[in-house]
């Protein structure tokens, strides 16, 4: 049987909808239940449904064989796993975000206080430019942040733009672009590789139809 870990949120829907396309039996994953675990009918798929920052963990001791996960996610983790196809949705940016007047080209950000649900990939960004700054850890609404006062900038992803804006902030740098990835387990994918290779197979055929487009 091969464990496949969902994230949970934003990208769930896109995620089954891939496998559907796929033909992939996903079993009743689609109602809306509070359930955590389903089956497909000829039960050699589980999946499970997890919050996006434990995709990684689940994947990387092996309690699934595969992972469906943003990287953001896998950036901030840092898990060993390793990252097959970049499944094209749920892109986004990874940006240092703030007031405008913060755009100018001579600011560094050395000794700014920086808010974020990242603070890993922060802290990386920050010092491969050899800056020190301060991390503060929050866990969600990150632009109130710098808006009340708790940190100068964030850094926070960035989809269509619009919670900025409502807030009167602007994407002042980018770090890196975003998108959902399938990861595997490093020993699944030699213990069970013919399963695994049948299913990567299968989804990256959609990629190349563009059928998820
Ligand atoms: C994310 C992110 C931004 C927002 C960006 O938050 O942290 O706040 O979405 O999306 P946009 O560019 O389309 O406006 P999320 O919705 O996950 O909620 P959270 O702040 O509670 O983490």
């Amino acid at each position: 049987m091969i464990t496949i870990a969902l994230a949970k949120g934003r990208l769930a829907d896109e995620s089954i909808g891939l496998l559907k396309k796929a033909n992939i039996d996903c079993g009743d994953l689609e109602d809306p239940s509070r359930k955590l675990i389903f089956q497909n009918r000829d039960q050699s798929l589980r999946f499970i449904l997890v919050k996006p920052s434990d995709v990684p963990t689940y994947v990387e001791y092996g309690a699934a064989d595969i992972g469906i996960v943003g990287k953001d996610t896998l950036l901030e983790e840092g898990r060993s796993l390793y990252e097959m196809i970049d499944l094209g949705f749920g892109k986004c940016r990874m940006v240092v975000a703030g007031f405008p007047e913060k755009k100018n080209a001579w600011i560094t950000y050395a000794n700014t206080r920086v808010a974020t649900k990242y603070p890993n990939i922060a802290r990386n960004y920050f010092s491969q430019r050899g800056e020190s700054i301060e991390i503060i850890k929050l866990n969600g609404s990150v632009e109130l942040g710098p808006i009340i006062g708790l940190s100068d900038v964030i850094v926070d992803i960035v989809e269509s733009g619009r919670t900025l804006k409502e807030n009167g902030l602007e994407v002042l740098e980018e770090i890196c672009k975003i998108s959902a990835r399938l990861v595997v387990n490093r020993i699944s994918l030699k213990t069970k590789s013919s399963e695994i290779n049948r299913l990567i197979e299968c989804i990256q055929k959609v990629l190349e139809d563009g059928i998820n487009d």
